[in-house]
């Protein structure tokens, strides 16, 4: 009997409107279009505005429109899962939010904390409950409003994120298609090299917390560059050794989108050409969870069914981790 699997059988991605170019943050910050693509790759990246506007609203859109590609009735949805590091409250649960939005009543959902590898992690949990046979569709989305959490005075950070939502749709597959194998791992050796210090438990928000702008993202940039190109690139050769797979097996890499030269890294270990290499970083800069959905909701009309896919992502925590997917549709 062939295994069941977890099969991608749709997917959609939402961005907000506004557009923050490199020009105008030279306006904001003191910085350049120059060392901006030559340092990420990033030319530009949206930001959702708006009074009372969080993730959940984003990633309802990528929702809906998923329900409406696939067919998909709102009843017919057995959980939802939402991985983001920019919930819209501390709760209820962003997924619970974007559930109520998109009319999904009565079923499980819960959010992943996992920063830039949420999606794969998410991706994952939502692939054992196909698996197992308990449900039969699944809809995993990754959402970010980074531009939330982002010091626009602070140039080391505020050139890199973005904001966007994407969503895939998981169905069983009995005909080889789907999540063949998936590696998620952390270390909390980084803990302290990327993180929002304040609003959580430890450090509740106060006068003191925001004078000290510990609600911001802190990065310590090059050293989240050596464990990222390390470990994606480890993870990603890992992933194809134990399924036999080399550099010209892979249709396509889909990598976590933080920085092009990591990419680049990523691809050249793997033995995959760059014309393989999902690429939409210079669009929407650095959108967290968001950024592999993204990729594969951009990329949609050049996949075809039996594509050999890897996804790859690494994140604040550190985490990482990888995902082999035999493209289903
Ligand atoms: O997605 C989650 C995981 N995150 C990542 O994977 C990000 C990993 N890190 C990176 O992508 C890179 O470290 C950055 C893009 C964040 C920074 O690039 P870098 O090549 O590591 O630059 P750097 O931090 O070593 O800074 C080099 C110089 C410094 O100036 P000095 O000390 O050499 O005079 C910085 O102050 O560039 C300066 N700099 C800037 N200059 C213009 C830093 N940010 C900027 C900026 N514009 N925005």
């Amino acid at each position: 009997m062939t295994k069941l699997r977890a099969a991608i059988t749709g997917v959609h991605g939402y961005v907000p409107d506004y557009i923050l170019t490199n020009a105008e943050l030279e306006k904001m910050v003191d910085t350049n279009d120059e060392w901006i693509t030559s340092r990420t790759g990033i030319k530009e990246r949206h930001i959702l505005k708006g009074e009372g506007q969080g993730t959940s609203h984003m990633a309802a859109e990528a929702v809906r429109g998923l329900l409406a590609k696939t067919n998909t009735q709102p009843d017919e949805v057995d959980l939802l899962i939402c991985a983001t590091t920019t919930p819209d409250f501390v709760f209820p649960s962003t997924a619970n939010l974007i559930t109520d939005m998109v009319g999904i009543r009565s079923v499980g959902s819960f959010d992943i904390q996992a920063a830039c590898s949420g999606f794969l992690y998410a991706l994952t949990i939502g692939t054992q409950f196909i698996e197992t046979g308990k449900y039969r569709k699944v809809v995993v989305v990754g959402a970010d409003k980074m531009s939330s959490i982002i010091d626009y005075t602070d140039r080391t950070t505020c050139v890199l994120f973005g904001d966007g939502a994407g969503a895939v749709l998981l169905e069983p597959n009995e005909e080889g298609y789907g999540i063949h194998d998936s590696i998620i791992r952390s270390d909390g050796v980084g803990q302290h090299h990327l993180f929002q210090k304040a609003g959580g438990s430890r450090y509740p928000p106060s006068h003191e917390t925001i004078d000290k702008r510990w609600h911001y993202v802190y990065q310590d940039g090059p050293s989240v560059f050596k464990f990222a190109v390390k470990n994606m690139a480890d993870v990603s050769a890992e992933i194809m050794e134990r399924n036999g797979l080399k550099g010209e097996d892979v249709a396509w890499l889909v990598p976590h989108q933080a920085n092009k030269r990591i990419i680049e890294a990523t691809a050249n270990r793997m033995g995959v050409g760059m014309d393989k290499v999902m690429l939409n970083i210079h669009k929407y800069g650095n959108t967290t969870a968001a950024t592999i959905p993204l990729c594969l909701f951009d990329y949609e009309s050049q996949l075809h069914k039996g594509d050999n896919l890897v996804l790859a992502a690494f994140g604040g925590g550190f985490t990482w981790g990888s995902v082999y997917v035999k493209w289903a549709i």
